[in-house]
């Protein structure tokens, strides 16, 4: 059975104080399960002294970006490489980035890319706009998003990565609209076919797919419990250790039913 995950995008929210004040809270809130894993992504002046007071056994760390070079004259950026002992996940791709930061569908594979060389796994976000929805082009928007972001990979490259479906509408901060899980998982399962006809079936099946947008402790159950889903990227919730906790628990509670379903499963059949 897949690890599920839940990440909590802090995006630019939080100082270094603050950070550390929401980390003890997590530490002492969230109970460690295998079938759970749970993941965070301040900001990048925190990752240093939250990695230094994180439980390790509960939590692994994500950077929210970084510049696809691995050294040079690029003020201000910093590169996957210099996050290699810091980070096992980097975000790469979101919205915000896309919007506000100009970056495009090349920027963005090339982002894959050198996540991927520096031996950091992507957690790439794709989605659509609400014009992009309201004129039926989700299916378009999403499938050049992800096909070009994961150009030059290997089918083992992807099998191992994290694919986020954020649909611009539904994130607070664009609107914030909610959206229904059957809409939703036309879109998990989309970007799954997508992967199966380009990278065969086994990366299709274990490449992790994630939903993301306005989730809180009332809605993740709907998402995670979805065929294709395989976790959560939460945004503003994320800020909150008792909302955030709820969510670990509503992932782990899912996966523990799914397992007791398929142990009585496999019970009928051997009976
Ligand atoms: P919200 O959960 O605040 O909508 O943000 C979603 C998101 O953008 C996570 O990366």
């Amino acid at each position: 059975m897949k690890r599920m995950m839940i990440a909590g995008n802090w995006k630019m929210h939080l100082n270094v104080h603050e950070g550390s004040v929401l980390v003890k809270r997590l530490n002492d809130h969230i109970i460690p399960h295998h079938s759970v894993e749970v993941v965070l992504a301040p900001s990048l002046v925190s990752l240093q002294p939250i990695s230094q007071e994180l439980d390790h056994r509960k939590f692994r760390l994500a950077a929210q970006n970084a510049f696809y070079k691995d050294e040079g004259a690029y003020t201000g950026e910093v590169s996957f490489t210099m996050l290699r002992d810091l980070v096992h996940y980097v975000i790469v791709g979101h919205s915000e980035r896309r919007i506000y930061f100009n970056e495009t569908l090349e920027t963005v594979r090339d982002k894959v890319q050198a996540a991927v060389r520096n031996e950091l796994t992507p957690i790439l976000c794709v989605g659509e706009t609400k014009q992009e929805r309201a004129a039926n082009e989700t299916r378009r928007v999403v499938h050049d998003q992800v096909t070009t972001a994961l150009a030059n990979l290997t089918a083992e490259e992807v099998e191992n990565m994290v694919i986020a479906y954020e649909p611009i509408w539904a994130i607070s901060t664009f609107g914030g609209e909610i959206s229904k899980p059957d809409d939703i998982q036309k879109v998990l399962e989309l970007i799954r076919s997508c992967i199966g006809e380009l990278y065969g079936d086994q990366a299709a099946k274990q490449v992790r797919l994630l939903y993301g947008g306005s989730i809180n402790a009332d809605t993740a159950a709907g998402y995670l419990a979805l065929p294709d889903c395989d976790g959560a990227l939460v945004g503003g919730k994320s800020l909150n250790y008792h909302q955030f906790s709820d969510i670990v628990e509503k992932a782990y509670h899912l996966q523990s039913s799914q397992r007791r379903t398929r142990g009585q499963d496999r019970k009928t059949e051997e009976n």
